[in-house]
């Protein structure tokens, strides 16, 4: 069973789940700017979002309802390389969304990956968000408050740059963090936990077959013998949605009561 404030909608495919998420998103900045002039979005990296970003771009109905010049993109993580390096987040969300709104007042807000010193990085960007959120004065219980964030979860559970066993996720204070992944053999930029545990919402996104395991596991009935990062986004005082498709909803049997599922023809 999930915590009241997480639910599961489960889409026939990328290109339903993909819709449903733009359609969520132009709503969630509407609101958000009907309240407070201003929306905030942390981007997802990887590549489940490229079809979203392109969508929310390009498709006319979708692209004009959402209030770009209002507001303000972040990014969850990212890749401590330049920001036209193939692996970098910035660089695939301007490819596949930003450059198609040339037209928009676009407020982008990148990591300023140049610096050779990764925890330099993270220190700048903390500072860029924590000098934002203050002016804005959108900030709640010492952590700014986005009004999304937007998340991809890989096989192994790790989510943003919070990965499994990695000290990122012990993180109680600082906003951004480097992050040692050994098995990356890198540091990479990332969000704390209570940076995104602070978000009104927390949209999660996973499509394709390869992780329906992951998924089962954590969504399932089971006893969860290990602790995946995206488990631990639990936010404080807002909403957290599992977005699937039906091939990463797998093997999720799902239970008759389940009134948090919401499989979607
Ligand atoms: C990143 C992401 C990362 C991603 C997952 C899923 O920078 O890579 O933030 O957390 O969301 O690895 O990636 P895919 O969408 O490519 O499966």
């Amino acid at each position: 069973m999930q915590p009241t404030n997480e639910m599961v909608e489960v889409f026939p495919d990328v290109a339903a789940l993909t819709r449903a998420t733009a359609r969520r998103f132009a709503d969630i900045t509407s609101k958000a700017i009907t309240c407070h002039n201003i929306a905030t979005v942390a981007l997802s990296g990887g590549s489940t979002p490229r079809s979203l970003y392109t969508l929310l771009a390009t498709e006319p109905t979708i692209r004009d309802s959402v209030p770009w010049p209002s507001i303000h993109f972040f990014f969850g993580d990212e890749r401590h390389v330049p920001s036209d390096h193939p692996e970098s987040n910035f660089r695939v969300a301007n490819e596949t969304m930003f450059r198609h709104l040339a037209s928009q007042s676009l407020h982008i807000h990148p990591v300023p990956t140049e610096s050779a010193d990764a925890f330099e990085v993270a220190a700048k960007y903390e500072s860029e968000l924590r000098q934002f959120f203050t002016k804005t004065g959108l900030i709640e219980a010492g952590f700014p408050r986005f009004t999304l964030v937007l998340l991809g979860m890989g096989a192994d559970g790790h989510t943003a740059s919070l990965f499994p066993n990695t000290d990122a996720l012990r993180e109680t204070r600082s906003w951004v963090t480097a992050n040692w992944v050994e098995k990356l053999r890198t540091h990479r930029i990332t969000m704390t936990l209570p940076v995104i545990n602070n978000a009104v919402e927390i949209i999660v996104l996973v499509s394709g077959a390869d992780k329906a395991s992951t998924v089962a596991e954590i969504l399932g009935h089971g006893a969860n013998r290990v602790r995946y990062p995206v488990k631990m986004v639990q936010p404080r005082k807002g909403i957290k949605r599992w977005v699937l498709d039906k091939a990463a909803a797998g093997q999720l049997f799902l239970e008759p009561s389940e009134d948090q599922i919401h499989a979607h023809d």
